[in-house]
Parts: C-alpha cells; sequence; structure tokens
C-alpha cells in the first residue's frame, strides 16, 4: 500500500482538465486517497501523463469506481469502447474473477499497442480480446457472434458523437441487471452552456435526455470527475 502522498507533489494532485467540478484541491484529496492502486497502473498512468492526449485517460479514482461497479454487477464479461492506452481496461480485467472476460474496442494500434504492453505487464492479456476498426462494427459483429444479453458491464468511452450509437448497439448484449457506463457526459460543463455548437457537446446533451426518458434503463448522471453515467439496464 502506497502511503498519503501530499497534494501539492503526487500526480494524481495536479490539476487536470478533469478537476473542474470539484476544484482541484478536493479532487487531490480523493485521488490521494487512492492508495492501493497495482503499481503496474500507477505507471502505466505516469507513461501516459507524458502522452500529448493524456487528458482522454480516466483517473485513478475513476478506476477505483469501476472496481466498486464491477463488484457490486458481479462482472464476468465485460466490453470497453474506448481502450487508449489501457487504464480502464486494465483496472477492468484486474477486477474480473479468472474466467472473466474484456473484449476491447478502438481504432488506434498505435494507443493500444501501450495498452497491450501493460495487459500484458499486469498479466491480463488473456482476458482481453482487443478488436481493432470502428467500435460500431464491432458491436454489430458481437451481437451476430451470439454475444446478446450476455454482457454484464459496458464502459463507453471513445468519440462523443457516435454515443447513441454504441449505447444502441451496447444495450443488446447487455444482459438485465447489467450496467453501462457513459464517460465524459458533462463535456466539461459545456451540456448546459447554451450557446454550445460543438456536436460532441450537443450529441451528449441530447443522450442525456434521452436516457433520462428511456423506459429501458434507469440512468443516473453523477457530477463526478467529468460526468459519469451509469445506466442500469432493467431486469425483466
Ligand atoms: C477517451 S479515449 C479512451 C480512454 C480509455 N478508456 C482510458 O481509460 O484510458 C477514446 C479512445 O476511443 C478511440 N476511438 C475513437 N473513435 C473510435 C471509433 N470509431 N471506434 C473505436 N474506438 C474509437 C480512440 O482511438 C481513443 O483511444
Amino acid at each position: 500500500m502506497r502511503p498519503l502522498s501530499p497534494l501539492s507533489t503526487n500526480l494524481e494532485g495536479m490539476p487536470t482538465e478533469k478537476s473542474y467540478l470539484a476544484g482541484d484541491v478536493i479532487t487531490g484529496y480523493v485521488r490521494s486517497l487512492v492508495v492501493n492502486e497495482p503499481d503496474v497502473l500507477r505507471r502505466l498512468r505516469e507513461e501516459t501523463a507524458l502522452h500529448p492526449d493524456a487528458v482522454m485517460q480516466i483517473p485513478a479514482d475513476q478506476g477505483l469506481l469501476f472496481e466498486v461497479l464491477l463488484g457490486l454487477v458481479g462482472a464476468k464479461k465485460t466490453l470497453e469502447v474506448g481502450v487508449f492506452t489501457g487504464y480502464s481496461s486494465t483496472v477492468t480485467a484486474l477486477a474480473l474473477p479468472p474466467d472473466g472476460h474484456v473484449f476491447a474496442c478502438d481504432v488506434s494500434d498505435e494507443f493500444t499497442s501501450v495498452a497491450r504492453r501493460y495487459w500484458a505487464e499486469a498479466g491480463v492479456s488473456d482476458k482481453i480480446t482487443l478488436r481493432l476498426g470502428p467500435a460500431a462494427e464491432t458491436l454489430k459483429q458481437l451481437l451476430a457472434e451470439g454475444h446478446g444479453a450476455s454482457l454484464d458491464f459496458a464502459f463507453i468511452d471513445a468519440d462523443k458523437e457516435a454515443y447513441d450509437t454504441y449505447y444502441e448497439l451496447t444495450l443488446p448484449l447487455i444482459r438485465p441487471g447489467g450496467l453501462i457506463v457513459l464517460d465524459n457526459m458533462l463535456r466539461h460543463g459545456e451540456v448546459v452552456n447554451p450557446n454550445v455548437s460543438e456536436p460532441g457537446s450537443l450529441a451528449l446533451r441530447k443522450l442525456n435526455e434521452k436516457l433520462a426518458r428511456d423506459t429501458r434503463v434507469r440512468a443516473v448522471l453523477l457530477p463526478v470527475i467529468d460526468g459519469v453515467t451509469l445506466a442500469w439496464k432493467k431486469p425483466g
């Protein structure tokens, strides 16, 4: 277990684009309490922090949230749309039982080459199938391959304009009582900006309104990190 580190010096305590909701001090405090992050995940986070697109990575406290959610739904078979350098997929695979599995979708061989390296280091390569290609096609393939209503958990964290498509293609793959988690649903606050014209923010605002009324799920948008929506597929 790592000791609590001073807020001013640890990586978690650095001001990040994702700390706008709680402020840097509270965000740093919350992240400083993530004390038993496996060493492999800490190294992955530190390597990714040097990447020009580092802000795309989920933070350590979100990884811990996933660990809790995966445990609560008893997850064995999961899906990830948007792998990047692999933080969320590695957290997920580590949290699953030995016979658990992650279907991981991304378009970038370059980003996911980092992920593959860390999956190997974490000893979870056998628990993850990477499908390189547009996620919408992969999701259709998974359904055609017979994975319908069999996944316990899905995490959607890729191109924002396609979130609704990913949601609609993921829902039939999820078992009743399973969970879909959608990231960046506050879009750095842009979803409440009346003058916003950026297509991703407009798409997520529309999806938030749709999810609120969607009778197939019970969805709640948690105002943590950059807005994390939990869409729980109604059992039966
Ligand atoms: C926000 S990052 C994912 C971050 C990751 N979940 C993590 O914890 O580090 C978004 C990823 O979506 C991928 N992506 C973008 N468009 C995609 C598409 N059409 N299909 C699949 N993946 C896509 C990008 O290559 C990028 O790696």
